[in-house]
């Protein structure tokens, strides 16, 4: 009896053990133990097949069983959905000899299925944990979909309106550009990256991508090694330091060589200066671009420059998996880059849990509760309302009643639902959009007559519809109020959407003008990804909503706060321009030899048009009005050993209850190199009653001082410098303080 039972309880141990090892299949305590023996079980073209990413899109289903059968596939883009994605998983996992797992990705920039606004919209919100809340929506959809990696946050700066792309960052800002990045990486990934409801970040498009020249989209870029050090390389710090689990690179070059093949680029300055350990990926074919490009003679020159460089993972261009083998052997390339890629790749896979189990992000019940469920569509309004930036309100036009007896709703964009959704819709149903003119139409009262008239058509550049100009017209005169609903197309911005004209297209211009004779109460609403030049647009409006691209839930937002359930908040996190001449313009300039303004004609200064903007960055209004007191200093010296503390008291002298993007500026009044006029250093949004007043206090460091010197390092200099506190970056409350040593 005995021996049966210490045989029983010793099975029962053995058992335990046999399965607990079976269900972890992975050691998941040593992630370098498994990747390494897993890399020294894979043959050559195993390795090269983890560095290929192929595009969905046009693939055979036989061939691509073929391939992923093989090994040929470490990752596939733009397949989404969890039937399918779990149907080629189940290829790679069953059929592979080492049955390693596909990772999934997409362009998810701002929303999957539920869309939220463009990210350059959602940087005007200044809202950090909502922009944070935004990816981490998106995210959820697309792990939902048997999404692992996103390419988003797209981070790169721009101060040229005529880019496409603009719409797809923070805005002009570094500094603020920087803190959104980080957000969006956290929204996007979350604590951790095998959880099924956060997916691989991928910051892009390293480096500079956003000052394509002439806003031409990949056009040639010409900046200094200070610019990428003081513009465009912190944002991607950021992003490097919160974590991002992946990189790509741009399509445009930095010092001429393109960033593909440029190793010090992507090696000295991304991996060694900026620490990134994560995965490092081509943008669309950027390989044998090179040949295109003129740096490479062929295909073969090109891999290896790409993979010296620092290149992992090949986007659809397939020359890393056609060359690569046979480059080893023939002792072009050394077989062991060829494994340090490879472990990129896997530990990624590794890192979003994919060998502990393959199939965990495709659910299909997971899939069906998530896709536009009430919380997300709720929680991606909350960041249209506060992205929204009122431009104009005289007189108080706004906020509407909704009592309000006769409506207009004019424009091309009033029922528009798919340029809701900007250029990066993803998996986004124009079915799904609220239009403005809906959001309208669910707000105002039963007994208000609501009119419509289209009032020209978009029919691409070319002026077309004039002649419906007069319909709207007599409907405008019939009403009591006019709401103009006027923009852009969604294919009008975007990748590949550079414009040489920053006004609004077809006869827009000129229906609103026509419109404005009426004498009626004009409110414009503007549906674009792009700043546009609204000099007249504001001319003939009495009070301008700039809606930006605002998603799914835009039309809502935009009646919301037409209507007053919302007191607008929202602030420019990019300039406007007065005029296209005189783009570029942004708000961080520097002090020339010769003044700005003035009756002189030698001067800083176009003859024709002034040099500020129609609206500066920073700018926005509410319908309130918000007083600033006077800035107090808790001292007017401070070392690199202390700091100061900058306070100014903010009331709310308004009927609404509503929030106050407070913003701090720095000036360096004398420094070794030429510095801004100002820089953002911090902000804070203060929400206050009617009536109410808040001290706002701002620590001013010693970190907030530093520049990058001659020598492209960080340093400060001893000396004075002026902080400004105020409502935008055309603020004048000034004080100032010394720095007095190292
Ligand atoms: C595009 C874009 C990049 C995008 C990628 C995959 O060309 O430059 O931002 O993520 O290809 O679609």
């Amino acid at each position: 009896m005995v021996n049966t039972k210490f045989s029983f309880i010793g099975f029962i141990i053995l058992f335990t053990i046999f399965a607990v090892s079976c269900t972890n299949r992975v050691k998941t305590s040593d992630k370098e133990e498994f990747v390494e023996k897993l890399l020294s079980e894979m043959t050559l073209e195993e390795k090269v097949g983890q560095m290929n990413l192929i595009p969905y899109e046009g693939s055979n289903p036989e061939e691509l069983r073929e391939r992923i059968e093989k090994g040929e596939v470490g990752a596939i883009l733009k397949s989404n959905g969890v039937a399918q994605n779990n149907a080629i998983q189940k290829i790679a996992v069953e059929s592979s000899r080492l049955k390693i797992p596909i990772m999934f990705q997409e362009d998810v920039i701002h929303g999957y299925k539920t869309i939220s606004p463009t990210p350059l919209a959602e940087s005007c919100s200044w809202d950090l944990d909502l922009i944070r809340q935004s990816a981490s929506i998106a995210a959820k959809e697309a792990a939902a979909s048997g999404i692992h990696l996103t390419y988003a946050p797209m981070v790169d700066i721009s101060i040229d309106p005529r880019w496409g792309r603009i719409l797809e960052a923070g805005g002009e800002d570094p500094y603020l550009g920087s803190l959104i990045a980080a957000a969006r990486v956290n929204g996007f990934q979350g604590t951790n990256l095998a959880d099924t409801n956060t997916v691989m970040a991928c910051v892009k498009h390293f480096a500079g991508y956003g000052a394509s020249l002439a806003g031409r989209d990949y056009n040639i870029i010409n900046f200094s090694e200070r610019e990428l050090v003081e513009t465009y390389l912190p944002p991607f710090k950021a992003a490097i330091d919160a974590g991002v689990g992946s990189v790509m690179c741009a399509y445009t070059a930095v010092n001429c060589i393109p960033a593909t093949a440029n190793k010090h680029l992507l090696t000295d300055v991304l991996k060694n200066q900026l620490g990134f350990k994560g995965l490092l990926m081509t943008d669309w074919n950027t390989i044998p671009n090179l040949v295109k490009i003129g740096v490479a003679p062929n295909d073969t020159v090109a891999a290896k420059m790409a993979l010296d460089a620092g290149v992992e993972m090949d986007m659809t261009s397939e020359v890393f998996i056609k060359l690569l083998p046979e480059m080893v052997r023939k002792g072009l390339v050394e077989e062991k880059v060829v494994d340090k890629a490879v472990r990129k790749v896997l530990n990624a896979k590794y890192d979003l849990g994919l060998f502990q189990d393959p199939f965990a992000y495709f659910s299909l019940e997971r899939e069906k509760n998530t896709l536009l469920c009430k919380q997300n569509l709720a929680e991606t309004k909350q960041i249209a309302l506060e992205s929204m930036v009122l431009l104009k309100n005289i007189q108080n036009t706004l906020p509407l009643n909704s009592n309000i007896r006769k409506l207009a709703v004019i424009g091309p964009f009033a029922k528009a639902k798919k340029d809701l959704m900007g250029w990066w819709w993803c998996k986004g149903m124009p079915e799904d959009v609220t239009s403005v003119y809906d959001g309208i139409s669910q707000t105002i009262s039963p007994k208000t007559e609501l009119l419509y008239a289209k009032g020209c058509d978009i029919d691409s550049f070319r002026i077309a519809g004039r002649e419906k100009i007069s319909e709207a017209v007599s409907i405008a005169q019939n009403a009591d109020a006019v709401v103009v609903v006027l923009g852009e197309e969604y294919w009008m911005s975007g990748e590949g959407g550079g414009k040489a004209s920053l006004h609004l297209p077809s006869a827009q211009e000129e229906l609103l003008a026509e419109l404005k004779k009426t004498g009626k109460p004009i409110i414009t609403v503007l549906i674009t990804g792009r700043p546009y030049v609204l000099t007249d647009v504001v001319k003939n409006s009495d009070a301008v909503l700039q809606a930006w691209m605002p998603g799914t839930t835009g039309g809502e937002a935009v009646a919301d706060i037409l209507f007053g359930k919302f007191n607008p908040c929202g602030k420019l996190t990019v300039t406007f321009p007065y005029h296209e001449g005189q783009v570029p313009i942004y708000y961080n300039y520097r002090l020339t030899s010769h003044d700005f303004n003035g009756k002189d004609r030698y001067i800083t200064k176009h003859l024709d048009i002034p040099n500020e903007p129609l609206f500066p960055f920073g700018f926005g209004l509410s319908y309130n009005h918000y007083e600033y007191g006077d800035i107090i200093l808790s001292k007017t010296t401070m070392s690199s050993q202390d700091s100061i503390i900058a306070s100014i008291k903010i009331t709310n002298s308004g009927y609404f209850e509503g929030t106050e993007v407070v913003q701090l500026y720095l000036r360096d009044n004398v420094c070794s190199i030429t510095r801004p006029v100002k820089e953002l250093k911090a902000f804070n949004r203060v929400s206050l009653t009617p009536g109410e007043s808040k001290t706002v206090d701002f620590k001013i460091s010693p970190d907030m001082l530093s520049f990058i010197g001659g020598d492209l390092k960080p340093t400060i200099e001893p000396g004075d410098f002026t902080l400004f506190i105020g409502e935008s970056s055309s603020s004048n409350e000034q004080i100032e303080f010394t720095f007095l040593n190292q």
